[in-house]
């Protein structure tokens, strides 16, 4: 189902008569006004739009309740791009490869096709998947620390590329090939052994970790992939984590691998393939203002230097027309803001300044034979910033210790604060109608605890957030879901899984249907004679 913005306008209109009816003063204003949070995201007046619509109207859609995820089209795009820019200027053949699990939905999978991008796949599911769209088996990898037998069978017999992850893997994937007559495309798995400084939980290439082929149990992998003639090693591979922050640990990791690729060229022949993995984070603290003791730092050398350039950027972002990332981005090649981005750099939380793309080429192009085609596989970095939970807010409850605004949005969408206490921004998306309600003191921000109504106290999205006290069935955005929340998402305290919205312009598209209770229960044996 597509929805275009004229579609949407009845209820724009009805949305503006309820607003005109209250007295304009009973609006609160102070949240940023006009803001660029990225390609797909500003705020307009104080409304959120996520590129020509205002998101705020997107939930008064046929078909579509709160709480829902919105995609914004062009930035998957923009992401696409930046990767695509860096890739070319590192002078390095380099493949782009999407790593599903970020986010599975056949629409983004789609886009990401039509942008020649290669699928990195964790589970047989997702490789039917893959191939039911119609994906090249050459342009598919297929990861995983434990595979069943069916899906190394269905890996093996379509023809992709297929990551060895262990001493046991090698020799299911060999069982697996002889029973079937298949010739294998093998990369081996990596455990190189270096600390991503991440979440335990998302980190992946130390030792000690379940993934990947330690040095210990290297050589018996190579011998049984030499003796077994269907075994065509075409490469090597590792994934260190996720939300990484530095480039040097990619460095660390691309040197690993590029010193046993070399190694192991004359070996094997068909050795061309070095797999870098995913893993770069991205700024999940963009939003946040800048802390007191670096504004002081910006403006002495504004002050000194007298540098018109940083001082309109800085006027910016006190002005709320730049986020505190954009901002860091914008300085960083300037003359004289390296110097400041770097006083900065020490004092600002690490979750707003991630390195880009190219951050990431830059520091390894250099150590990657020319002759290596590298595969990159992201997730996060493609899809993470391109989409918000849009919610609505149930009710606000003051106590002594503690402000909760209650959403309808709840850790079955969005896991990870509760998974990993990972941050993501909330904001209103539309400005509040609380203050007739309240005192004239009342109207400045609260801190508040953002919560869901799952019955569990971790279910929380954010904690010690500034906001102003938003009316009951306000429409609240929690940022940068766009990875790793549908796909971890849960039926818990039986909540059907929300829809899913992709915005290409002033078109809407629904890319995913709301869950039913019936969906739910069609699972169930029997359960329709029960309740008859
Ligand atoms: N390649 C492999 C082999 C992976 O295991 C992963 C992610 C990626 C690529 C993509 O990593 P990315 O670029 O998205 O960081 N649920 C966690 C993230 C788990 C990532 C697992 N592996 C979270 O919400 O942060």
């Amino acid at each position: 189902m597509t929805y275009t913005r004229t579609e949407c306008g009845v209820d724009f209109k009805n949305h503006d008569i309820t607003l005109a009816v209250l007295n304009m003063e009973d609006i609160i204003h102070g949240h940023p006004k006009n803001f660029q949070i990225n390609l797909g995201f500003q705020y307009e007046e104080d409304y959120l739009y996520c590129e020509d619509m205002r998101v705020c109207d997107l939930l008064n859609l046929k078909d579509v309740s709160s709480p829902v995820y919105v995609y914004s089209k062009k930035q998957i795009e923009a992401n696409i791009n930046k990767y695509k820019t860096a890739m070319k200027n590192s002078g390095r053949n380099i493949q782009l490869s999407y790593s599903v699990k970020a986010n599975m939905n056949p629409s983004i999978l789609e886009l990401m096709r039509n942008h020649g991008l290669f699928l990195t796949l964790v589970s047989g599911h997702e490789l039917r998947l893959a191939l039911d769209l119609g994906q090249e088996p050459g342009k598919i990898v297929f990861n995983g620390n434990g595979k069943m037998n069916w899906e190394v069978d269905l890996a093996c017999r379509s023809g992709v590329l297929l990551n060895v992850d262990s001493i046991f893997n090698m020799r299911q994937t060999i069982d697996v090939c002889k029973a079937g007559g298949y010739v294998a495309n093998v990369l081996f798995r990596i455990n190189p052994d270096i600390n991503p400084n991440v979440h335990g939980y998302v980190s992946t290439g130390q030792e000690g970790s379940k993934f990947g082929i330690s040095a210990d149990e290297l050589e018996e992998v190579l011998e049984m992939a030499t003796t077994f003639e269907k075994i065509r090693v075409v490469g090597l591979h590792c994934h260190i984590g996720s939300t990484i922050r530095e480039p040097e640990k990619f460095k660390q990791s691309t040197r690993v691998l590029v010193d046993l690729f070399n190694k192991l060229r004359s070996r094997f022949p068909d050795l061309y393939v070095l797999n870098l993995g995913g893993g770069l984070s991205i700024p999940y603290k963009s939003q946040i203002s800048l802390p007191q003791k670096c504004k002081q730092v910006v403006q002495c050398e504004i002050d000194k230097n007298d540098d018109q350039e940083i001082a309109r950027l800085y006027d910016n972002l006190l002005t709320s027309k730049l986020t505190l990332s954009t901002f860091l981005e914008a300085i960083k090649p300037l003359p004289r803001g390296k110097e400041i981005f770097l006083k900065l750099q020490e004092q600002v939380p690490s979750e707003c300044l991630v390195p880009e793309p190219n951050d990431l080429l830059s520091s390894i192009s250099d150590i990657i034979p020319p002759e290596a085609k590298v595969i990159l596989e992201p997730g996060r970095s493609l899809v993470g910033n391109s989409a918000i939970l849009l919610s609505r807010v149930l009710g606000t409850k003051l106590s002594k210790k503690k402000n909760f605004i209650v959403i309808d949005g709840a850790m079955t969408e969005v896991i990870r604060p509760c998974l990993y206490g990972a941050y993501h921004h909330v904001e209103l998306a539309e400005p509040s109608r609380a203050a007739h309600l309240q005192n004239a003191s009342d109207q400045s921000k609260l801190v508040w605890d953002v919560v869901g109504p799952v019955c569990e106290s971790a279910d929380f999205i954010g904690k010690d957030r500034l906001l102003f006290t938003p009316h009951e069935g306000c429409s609240i955005a929690v940022f940068d879901t766009g990875a790793y929340c549908s796909s971890m998402g849960s039926n818990y305290n039986m909540r059907v899984r929300p829809a899913e919205l992709l915005v290409d312009g002033e078109k809407v598209k629904v890319i995913r249907r709301s869950e039913t209770f019936e969906d739910m229960m069609k699972l169930y044996t029997n359960y329709y004679c029960f309740s008859q």
